[in-house]
């Protein structure tokens, strides 16, 4: 069972609709259980199967074995504090990007911990944390027909929960999981979607990444 906290969002729904177009069970969760239960009966209703469920986040959360963490960063610290108690031995996914939009640009939020990814390890010290998803068009995921056509840098300190997330991100058309390493180097990948957004706006388009030569 997968749970996407923050789900209601485009990158959550995404990724949802996108798993459980290959076989798996998702639980979108929210801060309002209406919101959820509406964004699961969208879902539903596209893939014509009863696959999702809408739950508040901390229900998801407690009943699923990779939970996927798709809040904005300016909530990633208040919602890891909430949840960190029902994450206890769970793989966490986190997609969360730190980024600031201001006077016409994007920028990479410093973290102090280093990245996104390593702040929720410090707030949530007995998930099993997993940097990925973050180099993605949310828009291009939700377009089901869509092969993705790139690679999921995927880093973590827990090399069995980053096997699970890479084989999971090849569930999703088109996408190749590739070891990035540790959780440390989630900062690179967390930093590239500046300028990957940056490249979108000039070129009118969805860009992604593909790591040539392996
Ligand atoms: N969009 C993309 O293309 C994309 C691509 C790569 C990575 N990402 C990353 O994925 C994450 C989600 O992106 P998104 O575009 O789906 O984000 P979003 O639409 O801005 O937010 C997703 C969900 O987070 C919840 N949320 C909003 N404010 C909150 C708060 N103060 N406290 C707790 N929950 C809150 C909301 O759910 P409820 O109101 O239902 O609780 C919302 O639907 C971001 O961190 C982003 O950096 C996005």
């Amino acid at each position: 069972m997968l749970a996407f906290v923050g789900g209601t969002g485009p990158h959550g729904r995404g990724l949802a609709l996108r798993l459980a177009m290959a076989g798996e069970h998702v639980l979108v969760g929210s801060r309002d259980v209406a919101r959820a239960k509406a964004a699961a009966d969208e879902l539903n209703t596209r893939l014509r199967t009863p696959a999702a469920r809408g739950l508040l986040n901390a229900e998801a959360v407690a009943q699923a074995e990779v939970v996927f963490l798709c809040v904005p960063y300016q909530s990633h610290h208040a919602t890891l504090a909430e949840l960190a108690p029902h994450l206890e031995g769970k793989v966490l996914v986190d997609v969360v990007a730190p980024l600031a939009f201001s006077r016409g640009r994007v920028r990479a939020i410093q973290v102090e911990e280093g990245s996104a990814a390593e702040q929720a390890h410090a707030l949530a010290p007995g998930a099993r944390v997993v940097g990925a998803f973050h180099n993605l068009s949310a828009e291009d995921l939700l377009l089901p027909d869509r092969s993705m056509d790139c690679d999921v840098v995927v880093c973590s300190d827990d090399q069995e929960a980053k096997r699970r997330v890479m084989a999971l991100a090849e569930k999703i058309k088109g996408i190749r999981g590739v070891d990035g390493g540790p959780l440390e180097y989630s900062r690179y990948v967390e930093q590239f979607t500046a300028l990957l957004i940056t490249i979108n706006r000039t070129y009118k388009s969805h860009t992604s990444i593909r790591i040539v030569g392996i």
